[in-house]
């Protein structure tokens, strides 16, 4: 069967790489029959690559100067968008992604049970050029990791995919640029199921300078959480709930060990006043710290409003999730009392309903929806 394919490549400073590219993507293309095109989404490089395309006089070769906002993800998604192919190819213009591969992925595209195809770094079959400091394997693993929130694919980093037109137009409106990490975007958001991985040589990149940096991976993180809320809703919110109260618990601990340390060393040696002190300025500081986290990220949407009344309510409905921490727990604790761990069990049955409290406390008094 033959399809026509698009393919797709973001440039940003990649000129000299061009050539290359071309040629071989011509060479691997041309004997599998399908019709085929290019299209390079440069964002204005001033690096001579109008020239490059006009020279290669290859009329499947089109180069399209973006205007701004300018970026990976607004590239890849506007070459998407724009494309005629009804199998649209994404990868990279360094040459990292091998043209030879590209039939193996269109192939799998094809099928009609495959959603989404990934030029698969992590699969058997697959192999990396060496010289990747572990810095750069913690960074490719710990995203992948992250990524598990939404799929276990191998390699859901892969910047080199295909897949058909009908599998993108489910989501074409949805897609947000912001989402740079264009594979994992795509299998959250247009639904893929069933994602195939074709195993690849992934090469150092030719020549040129790679542009991730520092700020693209915390961008990766605001795309998790952006990806988490669009597929799992409430339960995401109240998951990012549960990570403010974790760090609230180290908080509590911090400053319960500091407060409890100063004052032993300023000569409070009664245990109970020094004890009931830092206890309650440790309960304060980290609920302090809880309620400006969940006012930024958690509830981020329903900051509006007035700080201390906010806060105020916050307490208030902590204090209530409190008690029901310390009913429930002390409840179960007499139930259980006979099984081992059972104290243990009870207590973390009582911080969740203490924290299921105060999710849904907070939700309705205090970062209101209507106000
Ligand atoms: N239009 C445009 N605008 N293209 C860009 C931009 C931009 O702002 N930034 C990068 N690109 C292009 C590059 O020219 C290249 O063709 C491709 O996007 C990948 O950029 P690299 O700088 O080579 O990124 P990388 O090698 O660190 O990351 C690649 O591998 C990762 C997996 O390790 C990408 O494919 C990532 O998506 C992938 O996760
Ligand atoms: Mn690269």
């Amino acid at each position: 069967m033959t399809a026509s394919v698009s393919i797709i490549v973001p440039t940003y400073r990649e000129a000299l790489n061009i050539p290359e590219l071309v040629r071989r993507i011509s060479e691997a293309m041309t004997p599998t029959g399908h019709k085929f095109d290019l299209w390079l989404m440069d964002d204005p490089s001033g690096d001579g690559i109008e020239r490059v395309v006009k020279e290669l006089r290859l009329p499947w070769v089109n180069l399209v100067t973006r205007t701004p906002p300018r970026g990976l993800g607004y590239a890849v998604l506007e070459g998407l968008r724009s494309a005629p192919g009804d199998i649209l190819v994404v990868m990279d213009a360094d040459l990292s992604h091998p043209p030879e591969r590209i039939p193996a992925l269109v192939d799998a595209a094809l099928q009609p049970e495959n959603h989404l195809v990934i030029g698969s770094r992590y699969v058997s079959g697959a192999t990396i050029d060496g010289g990747w400091s572990l810095l750069r394997h913690m960074n490719s693993r710990g995203a992948t990791w992250m990524a598990r929130l939404f799929t276990w694919v191998n390699d859901p980093m892969s910047g080199f995919l295909a897949m058909r037109r009908d599998i993108l137009s489910r989501a074409v409106g949805e897609l947000d640029p912001v989402g740079y990490k264009i594979g994992l975007e795509l299998i959250v958001k247009c639904r893929c199921g069933k994602v195939a991985e074709v195993p690849i040589h992934f090469s150092d990149r030719a020549l040129g300078k790679s542009k991730m940096g520092l700020r693209e991976q915390l961008q990766y993180i605001v795309h998790v959480r952006r990806l988490a809320r669009w597929k799992y809703g409430e339960l995401a919110r109240f998951g990012e709930f549960g990570i403010v109260g974790a760090s609230g618990l180290v908080v509590n601990l911090a400053t319960l060990t500091l407060v409890n340390d100063a004052m032993l060393r300023m000569g409070f040696t009664a245990q109970s006043a020094r004890l009931n002190t830092a206890v309650t300025i440790a309960v304060f500081v980290s609920m302090s710290t809880n309620f400006l986290l969940n006012r930024m990220l958690t509830f981020g949407d329903k900051a509006r409003g007035h700080l201390g009344r906010k806060y105020l309510t916050f307490v208030g409905v902590c204090l209530v999730g409190g008690v029901v921490n310390w009913w429930a727990t002390t409840r179960l604790a007499l139930r259980w009392h006979e099984i081992t761990l059972g104290l243990q069990a009870a207590a973390v049955c009582g911080v969740f309903a203490g924290m299921l409290f105060n999710y849904i406390g907070s939700r309705i008094f205090v970062f209101r929806t209507i106000r």
